[in-house]
């Protein structure tokens, strides 16, 4: 034995400074930190240390931690022993016998809904076979550094999904959610002129905290449980140009109130809602703790990671990419390169300016792009944010190649019908100012 701590807030500094193989933590342990966050924040310092869990047992039946012990798998930790009674034997079995992440599967099995879609907690040990731990109509657009350009891409997505989106079986156009996850500044709700004084993120989060304890458990009255599901449901409002469009927009949250907001709230935001859209698409905060986001990630189809011609930011994606593979969603990350300047841009705008050094093809060599959206003049973007209209919802030939690029992104999500036309309007653009060119 290495070290011993005695407090939660004592575990990060320890673990950074021994880099342990591994780590036994008792839930029983003082302080005030949520253990979740405080492993997800170990699985990125120091992700060679094994975590092992100790904790009462469960009910299933009565109480729920699913959120809870969700993060906590998916930082990495399979070694959890939920049991009143936990011998010296039972531990040194399972620290010669790690555990897998299908050895806990049954942890974070997701809540059964109950007709309308209401949250209720069922634990069935009959059917423990999960097929897969996200969700099929949930996708995250992220990016390490703030700024990069994820409200933009994300009700541009969501815009475009919603107005050009094929029609379901039954002739109904794609129900579509955007979800803030910006909880200090203003963001969509500006970008779609979207603003309620009870309805909006701040509300939401009041009423999920009043339900959940800062142990993750959630409360047993299934009436007050009804009740915030009814207010979250309602916080999703209507977007004026496509009504099969619904956001939930931020207000301002003072630091002092996103201080009790965490992860799981979230968790349970989202699986409150996602059953109740075909399309959910969430804008997360590159500046908020990596806690809220993570969940948020793991619990996604794809997540979108936006990049930019910065060198330091490749840099740094390009580091954080084998983070991602350590919490294992690699596989799903994405890369959308954004304000891409492109060659024919050089010619046109920039007459005298120099060579661009490090571009496009170069950030291709180390990432796989599904989209590059091209910077957009600055008026027009202006413009659009002041008119509340993504450029999604226009045809203007400045925006055409922004539009064919945040396509492709959409097509991918949800096939859209403006896909096929936007490809052709592009190309032949295309070939008229190379003939053009040409002529010169
Ligand atoms: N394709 C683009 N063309 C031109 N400017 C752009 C483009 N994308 C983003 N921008 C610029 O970047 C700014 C930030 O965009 P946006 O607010 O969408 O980023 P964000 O990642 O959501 O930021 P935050 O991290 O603050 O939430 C915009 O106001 C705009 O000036
Ligand atoms: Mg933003």
């Amino acid at each position: 034995v290495i070290g011993s701590v005695y407090n939660r807030s004592e575990i990060k500094e320890n673990c950074k400074m021994l880099n342990p193989d591994i780590l036994i933590i008792s839930e029983g342990i003082s302080g005030k930190e949520l253990i979740p966050e405080i492993v997800v924040d170990l699985s990125k310092q120091c992700p060679n240390t094994r975590v092992v869990f100790l904790t009462g047992s469960i009910d299933f039946t009565k109480e729920d931690r699913r959120t809870y012990f969700t993060i906590m798998v998916f930082a990495g930790v399979y070694d959890i022993i939920h049991e009143d009674r936990i011998t010296d034997q039972k531990i040194l079995h399972v620290l010669d016998n790690p555990a897998k992440k299908e050895d806990v599967k049954y942890l974070i099995e997701k809540p059964k809904s109950k007709g309308s879609g209401d949250f209720v907690f069922v634990k069935d040990h009959k059917d423990d076979v999960i097929e897969k731990d996200y969700h099929d109509n949930l996708f995250t657009i992220s990016s390490i550094k703030p700024g990069t350009g994820k409200s933009f891409i994300s009700t541009n997505i969501a815009t475009m999904i919603a107005e050009y989106g094929v029609k379901k079986h039954n002739g109904q156009r794609p129900r579509v959610a955007l979800i803030e996850a910006d909880l200090q500044n203003l963001s969509l709700g500006t970008l779609l002129q979207i603003e309620d004084d009870k309805y909006n993120l701040k509300t939401v989060m009041d009423k999920i905290q009043s339900i959940i304890s800062s142990d993750g458990k959630v409360t047993n009255d299934i009436e007050k449980i009804e009740m915030v599901n009814k207010h979250i449901k309602s916080s999703f409002r209507p977007y004026m140009y496509c009504n099969n469009l619904y956001a939930l927009v931020g207000s301002q949250l003072t630091l002092q109130e996103l201080e009790n907001v965490n992860a799981m709230h979230y968790l349970y935001l989202v699986e409150t809602i996602t059953n109740d859209y075909d399309v959910v698409i969430v804008d997360t905060n590159s500046s908020l703790t990596h806690v809220t986001t993570f969940p948020l990630l793991n619990l996604s189809k794809y997540c979108y990671y936006i990049l930019n011609l910065d060198f330091n930011n490749i840099r740094n994606n390009s580091r954080y990419r084998s983070f991602l593979e350590k919490i294992q969603i690699a596989d799903k990350v994405k890369y959308i390169l954004n304000e891409n300047i492109t060659k024919k841009m050089m010619d046109n705008l920039y007459i005298g300016s120099e060579e661009l050094l490090f571009d496009t093809e170069m950030i291709k060599k180390d990432f796989d792009l599904v989209a590059e959206i091209p910077l957009i003049p600055k008026t027009i973007f202006l413009n659009r944010i002041y008119s509340g209209k993504p450029i999604s919802l226009e045809n203007s030939p400045q925006t055409l190649e922004a539009r064919y690029e945040i396509a492709k992104i959409a097509n991918e999500i949800w096939p859209v019908s403006n896909f096929e036309n936007l490809k052709k309007e592009f190309e032949s653009k295309n070939k008229e100012t190379k003939k053009f060119f040409w002529k010169k």
